[in-house]
């Protein structure tokens, strides 16, 4: 049994994570009145949502004419159909709401002529119903609109007492024998000292796990730390298999090119100058959905379409729009592809790849974010005192695939459903849970584990292997063949963890054993991602399965329930069909919604 000291802390919420969902949570609870701790192993600034660029959806209207059930209707066409009903009628209807509130924080958005909140176009965000034009319903700061996000509400936490723990790392959740969480243990990167958080809620907004893979977009620090601790406590994951590709990554780093370059005016061409998407969706060409516009590419690419050398990559141009266009609506990607990819974009088309942007799954919530461990008798039924929220969670509104600018919005209508729900549920006047002391020392066991783990694979190795493994099977297509293999080599690649091997034992600023905890954290998210894709015989959204090339609506609208304890034991959740409102409440008209196909 490892022996550390420790100190205990207190407190009515604890929120795991900095970013848009976890400050908006923090923010939220805070505001409610309870005694808040946000503990974050990165600067809360520099979370990952500070690289979200294009904009936050919802149906202001101030550009033309929008409505909460349009948006909603195209979350849903978006998800192809494996979203919950009442979970992106939530989203949408309270988006406008929960725009309005970031700007009233003091988020700087980009003005229209009237100063409205300045809106542009994105992907599959439509009008009537899917009927109509392209709606401007993505709501900008330049194309640094997580930034923006990000420092207001940080600032807005700090205002209202919050409390901030900066540089810790959350090493695993502390749960009672009957199952309510009680807090975390966490381990202070900057003095090595190890904290007890005891909580009557803990929140988990850890982000997603996009370094599972070779090529993503994401920062460094998306390791799935949510995902992790969870499936250490035998709670499950869902839908891991919905992995997105955005369609512009820059090609070789992989940064990203927001969508909102297509939504201003750029296009994508071939290596014979084509604008290929208007033969793939005639209608809304390259602002059709990221899954599609990926697959188009890759098709293209795969039937010597291909630019460059190589043949391997696409072309975004924009240069045919006004430089003070780019300068005012893009300054940030003009940046970004002059410094990684030496282009000047008022002259030059920029290469980009289809690159992993964002897990769909993730732990399953109800639209409040209180996590699920479902059974078959009750497949919503609620974890006491845990929650998650933002790209952590699976609430499910994404379903298989996420509209661009869905993601913002969510962060920030889930973390405030979070911090409204935890108001109702949270006494603070109650006493703190008495500890299980067993619970609490399986993290610091396993801590002391890997700190002084003796084997003969180095960390970085193993993540590498993992990262390839994943980026080659797991990809944009997937077939019977390429899955299997894939599952055949993770199950091979995960169990090297007993044989990891840290060489730094110290516990000050220890990124050795930091990132180990990492990869213990990624493994499980990316085997329930493997595992999952292998088993769903349909292709669906983000999962293009060649051998199943149809969506399967009879035996597939169904979530995935992942638990990894070794092996990924898989079950099935239903899709929650009926929205909250009915139609004659002012809701959708239930016909609107029948699944149909899914076509741009
Ligand atoms: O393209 C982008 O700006 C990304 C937005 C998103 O993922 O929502």
């Amino acid at each position: 049994m490892a022996a550390y000291d420790f100190e205990t802390h207190n407190y009515d919420a604890i929120v795991i994570g900095a970013g848009g969902s976890g400050l908006r949570a923090t923010l939220g609870l805070a505001e409610n009145g309870l005694r808040t701790a946000c503990i974050t192993k990165v600067f809360p600034t520099r979370s990952h949502t500070v690289a979200a660029q294009g904009g936050i959806a919802a149906s202001l209207g101030n550009m033309g004419p929008d409505h909460w059930q349009w948006h909603m209707y195209d979350t849903i066409k978006g998800s192809d159909w494996l979203g919950d009903m009442d979970a992106m009628e939530y989203l949408a209807q309270e988006a406008p709401k929960a725009v309005y509130e970031l700007e009233h924080y003091g988020v700087p958005f980009s003005r229209t002529e009237e100063g409205k909140i300045y809106q542009r176009p994105f992907g599959g965000h439509t009008t009537e119903f899917g009927e109509g034009p392209p709606v401007q319903r993505t709501c900008a700061a330049a194309d640094r609109t997580g930034h923006a996000i990000l420092h207001t509400l940080y600032g807005q936490s700090l205002k209202n007492d919050a409390e901030f723990f900066i540089e810790y790392f959350a090493i695993d959740l502390i749960m009672s024998e009957d199952g309510q969480c009680q807090g975390v243990v966490a381990w202070c990167l900057e003095d090595g000292s190890i904290h007890v958080f005891n909580a009557k809620m803990t929140v988990l907004a850890t982000g997603g796990y996009g370094r599972a893979y070779f090529s993503a977009t994401s920062a460094h620090t998306c390791t799935g730390d949510g995902g992790g601790m969870v499936a250490r406590q035998n709670l499950p994951l869902q839908d891991m298999e919905f992995v997105q590709f955005h369609p512009t990554g820059i090609y070789g780093a992989g940064c990203l090119i927001t969508e909102g370059a297509r939504g201003e005016g750029g296009y994508l061409t071939n290596s014979e100058g084509e604008r290929f998407m208007e033969r793939y969706a005639p209608t809304y060409k390259d602002l059709a959905s990221r899954d599609v516009v990926s697959r188009c590419m890759t098709m293209e690419i795969r039937e010597g379409r291909g630019v460059g050398k190589n043949g391997d990559h696409i072309h975004l141009n924009l240069n045919h729009l006004p430089k003070e266009a780019l300068a005012e609506r893009l300054p940030g990607i003009s940046e970004s592809a002059r410094i990684f990819a030496g282009v000047d974009v008022t002259k030059e088309p920029i290469p980009v790849l289809p690159t992993v942007h964002y897990n769909m799954g993730g732990i399953p919530t109800n639209y409040w974010g209180e996590v699920l461990n479902p059974t078959e008798d009750d497949p919503d039924r609620v974890v006491p005192g845990l929650m998650a929220v933002g790209e952590a969670g699976c609430a499910s509104v994404h379903g298989a695939n996420r509209l661009g600018s869905n993601s913002l919005i969510d962060l920030v209508v889930f973390g405030r459903a979070a911090a409204i729900r935890a108001g109702k549920v949270v006494d603070p006047k109650s006493a703190n849970p008495t500890l299980n002391k067993s619970s609490v020392q399986f993290a610091l066991d396993r801590f002391d584990g890997l700190r002084h783990a003796k084997g003969t694979v180095p960390t970085a190795e193993l993540r590498d292997e993992m990262q390839r493994t994943m980026q080659e099977d797991a990809a944009v297509f997937r077939t019977d063949a390429t899955l299997a293999e894939g599952v055949e080599k993770m199950y091979r690649v995960a169990g090297k963890l007993d044989d990891i091997r840290v060489t730094d034992r110290s516990m000050v600023w220890n990124s050795d054993l930091m990132e180990t905890l990492e990869l213990t954290n990624l493994m499980p998210n990316a085997l329930a991602t493997i595992v999952g894709a292998e088993a769903r015989k349909e292709s669906r959204g983000a999962h293009a399965h060649e051998d199943y090339p149809d969506r399967d609506d009879e035996n597939w609208r169904v979530h995935t329930i992942a638990r990894v304890n070794g092996k990924v034991d898989l079950s099935f959740r239903p899709v929650h069909t009926n929205p909250l409102l009915g139609h004659n409440e002012g809701g959708i008209d239930p016909e609107k919604i029948k699944p149909k196909a899914r076509v741009y």
